[in-house]
C-alpha cells in the first residue's frame, strides 16, 4: 500500500517563528518521512502575512505550499505574492475580486499530486461567503486531479471547525484547523477516514499572548484602549501535525500532532 505523508505546520508568528521552523523542518521531514510539506504563514511579518522573501525561504527549505488567513490582507506585499504565486493560498471564500486563490494542485518532486484547499470560518470573523459551500466547490474542482486532498480551515470557533470536520469526513484526507494559535487535543481519524484536528497551534514565541508581547496584550485587555501589538521573541516552538494517507484511496491512516519543544508539564525546581 502506497503511503503519502503530509507535514502541516501551524501559523508562523514573526521572523523568530520563521527561523525556528526553518531550523526544525529537516528533522521533522526526516522523522515523519514527509512527502508533502504545507505551512501556514499568515503571521510572519510583524504578525501580518508574508512577502516573497519569506515565502522563498520556506520553499527553499522544504515547503511545497503555503496557506495564510485573515491577517494576510494587512500586508500589501502579500497581495502581490498571492497574485503571482499559485502555491501561496488565501481562504477561498473571500470575495473573488481579492488577489490570489484558495486552492491549488501541488505536484510533488516524485510527480504525485496533493490538492490543497483553504477556507475561513465566519463565527467571530469577517462575514465572508459560506465556507461549507466554498470548500465543496474547491473539492469538485480538485477531485478529478488528486485523490489526496488537504484542507486548512482557518477559523475561530471550535464548533464551526468540528462541524466542518463532519461536513468533510470521507471526502478529503485531512482537515487541520488554524488561526487560534492554541493547539487542541482532539486530533483523530473521523469514522469515514478523514484526519481531523480543530487547531494545530502556533509556530512562534510562547512567552506571549498568542505570539504578541504579554505586557501590550494585557494593557489592551485591562485598560480597554488601543495599544500597538508587537511580536514577542522568547520560548519559540513549532506546532503542527503529521498525517499519513493511503495514496490509492485518500483515506487517512494516522494523525500525530506535535509541539517542539514539548510544553512544560512539571516543575523541576
Ligand atoms: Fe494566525
Ligand atoms: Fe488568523
Amino acid at each position: 500500500m502506497g503511503q503519502l505523508n503530509i507535514l502541516f505546520i501551524g501559523d508562523i508568528v514573526g521572523h523568530v517563528g520563521l527561523r525556528k521552523v526553518v531550523a526544525t523542518l529537516p528533522s521533522l521531514i526526516e522523522k515523519y518521512k514527509s512527502d508533502c510539506v504545507i505551512v501556514n504563514g499568515e503571521n510572519i511579518v510583524d504578525g501580518k502575512g508574508l512577502s516573497e522573501k519569506e515565502a522563498d525561504e520556506l520553499f527553499a527549505n522544504g515547503a511545497h505550499c503555503i496557506t495564510t488567513g485573515n491577517h494576510v490582507w494587512e500586508n500589501w506585499k502579500a497581495r502581490t505574492l498571492l497574485a503571482n504565486n499559485p502555491r501561496v493560498l488565501r481562504p477561498h471564500n473571500y470575495p473573488p475580486e481579492n488577489p490570489g486563490r484558495g486552492f491549488t494542485l501541488v505536484t510533488l518532486p516524485d510527480q504525485r499530486t496533493v490538492g490543497v484547499i483553504q477556507v475561513q470560518g465566519r463565527a467571530y470573523m469577517q462575514p465572508i461567503d459560506d465556507p461549507f459551500k466554498s470548500v465543496d466547490t474547491a473539492i469538485a474542482k480538485l477531485r478529478m486531479q488528486a485523490t489526496v486532498l488537504f484542507v486548512d480551515f482557518h477559523a475561530d470557533a471550535s464548533a464551526e471547525k468540528i462541524a466542518m470536520g463532519w461536513h468533510l469526513d470521507g471526502r478529503v484526507s485531512a482537515i487541520c484547523g488554524t488561526h487560534t494559535h492554541t493547539q487542541t487535543n482532539d486530533g483523530t481519524i473521523l469514522p469515514n477516514g478523514t484526519a481531523f484536528i480543530s487547531d494545530v497551534g502556533m509556530s512562534g514565541p510562547y512567552d506571549s499572548v498568542i505570539g504578541m508581547k504579554k505586557d501590550i496584550a494585557l494593557k489592551r485587555m485591562m485598560l480597554q484602549t488601543a495599544h500597538k501589538y508587537e511580536t514577542a521573541e522568547n520560548d519559540v516552538r513549532v506546532c503542527g501535525a503529521h498525517i499519513a494517507v493511503d495514496e490509492k484511496t485518500g483515506i487517512a491512516l494516522e494523525i500525530e500532532p506535535f509541539m517542539i519543544p514539548a510544553p512544560r508539564r512539571t516543575n523541576t525546581l
